[in-house]
């Protein structure tokens, strides 16, 4: 892979971000020319401190991707769009759904019709989510599950998913769609509860406060390291296999949130926790258990997650006790 990427003209919406400036890096150490877009409102994970030792290998182009003109511009002549720009927040979709229309929906449609208009052989990597899925019928879930999203969120996620996977089939403009399951790791935002509970989790356990658990603590859930993450998308981006697929990433490795909690505080060696009743906003857009099958992406693309959740854990634990401050 490291070869392929090598003066490649990479796009990156969500460029700032948690999982956008993490393959960022790895693009640019791979010799990749990549041009990073990114509106940086405040409530997201865009954090210019995510490519502080790489920030003169790297475009950054500070703009909003519901801008259309602006997209038309900047996906000319590029390689490969990885599109991860996203409003992420399950509770922020029901307060203020029309945002999350606006870019997680709209935004997406306008930046495939710029692909098609100005620069149609160009490859598109989307970053779906298991949110589409609802509430799981059976586990682990495969692809074939029902769509039956229990959010805004997960209907604009969706909408923008088979956007793409509609052009790739009428347009032939070659786009995969990646459902990501929990990613964490380095550069993850854990400001607050926004996004995941494990970022506060972490910030909390860090900074010596408790942290709570929501519910009974039963509920199952499953945990990707964010460089498993990016080997999944640039294999998508690689590989001709995965033009026009929709695939499932998961875990070999699902815990309940009581244990992932234990687990967290024996590598830190310290941290309390309590167990508190769902707030009741939370509890209607709750999914309950869910861990994905993942075997399609294993079998087209090879694609497995390598690292162990103990060992993502505990680099991601050391990684924000060094920079703490920047991610407050
Ligand atoms: N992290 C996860 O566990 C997870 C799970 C499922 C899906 N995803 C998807 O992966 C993608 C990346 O997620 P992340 O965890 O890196 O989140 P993140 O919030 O760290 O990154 C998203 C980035 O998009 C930027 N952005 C948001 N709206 C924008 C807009 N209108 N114009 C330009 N930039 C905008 C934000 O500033 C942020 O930097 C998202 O699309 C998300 O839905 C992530």
């Amino acid at each position: 892979m490291r070869s392929f990427f090598n003066r490649k003209k990479i796009l990156i919406t969500g460029g700032l971000g948690f999982i956008g400036s993490n393959l960022a890096r790895r693009l640019v150490d791979w010799g990749g020319r990549v041009t990073l877009v990114d509106s940086l409102i405040p409530e997201y994970g865009g954090n210019l401190y995510n490519i502080k030792d790489f920030k003169d290998r790297v475009a950054v182009n500070i703009s909003d991707v519901r801008d259309r003109y602006s997209m038309e511009v900047l996906v000319q002549g590029q390689d490969f769009l990885f599109n991860l720009a996203g409003q992420t927040s399950h509770l922020d979709s029901m307060l203020d759904p029309h945002t999350d229309l606006e870019i997680n929906c709209r935004a997406q449609l306008s930046i495939l019709e710029a692909c098609r208009r100005v620069n149609p052989l160009i490859k598109v990597i989307f970053a779906s989510t298991r949110q589409v899925y609802g509430i799981p019928r059976y586990l682990p879930v495969d692809e074939k599950h029902l769509l039956y999203p229990v959010d805004v969120n997960g209907i604009n996620k969706m909408a923008g998913e088979w956007y793409h996977i509609v052009y790739n089939n009428v347009y032939r403009i070659r786009a995969t769609a990646l459902r990501l399951t929990n990613t964490y790791g380095p550069r993850m935002r854990i400001k607050d509860a926004r996004q995941t509970f494990l970022g506060i989790w972490i910030r909390r356990i860090i900074e010596g406060d408790p942290f709570e658990i929501f519910g009974d603590g039963t509920q199952i859930r499953d945990f990707n390291y964010i460089d498993d993450v990016i080997d999944a998308f640039l294999l998508a981006a690689i590989r001709e296999e995965a033009d026009g697929q929709v695939y499932n990433l998961g875990a070999d490795d699902p815990v309940n949130l009581m244990d992932l909690a234990k687990l967290l505080t024996q590598i830190r060696g310290s941290g309390t926790y309590q167990v508190i009743p769902f707030p009741a906003e939370r509890k209607v857009i709750d999914i309950g258990d869910y861990y994905a099958d993942y075997a399609s992406v294993q079998r087209d693309l090879g694609w497995k997650p390598k690292t162990p959740l103990k060992e993502g854990l505990r680099k991601t634990l050391e990684y924000f006790t060094q920079h703490l401050t920047h991610y407050l």
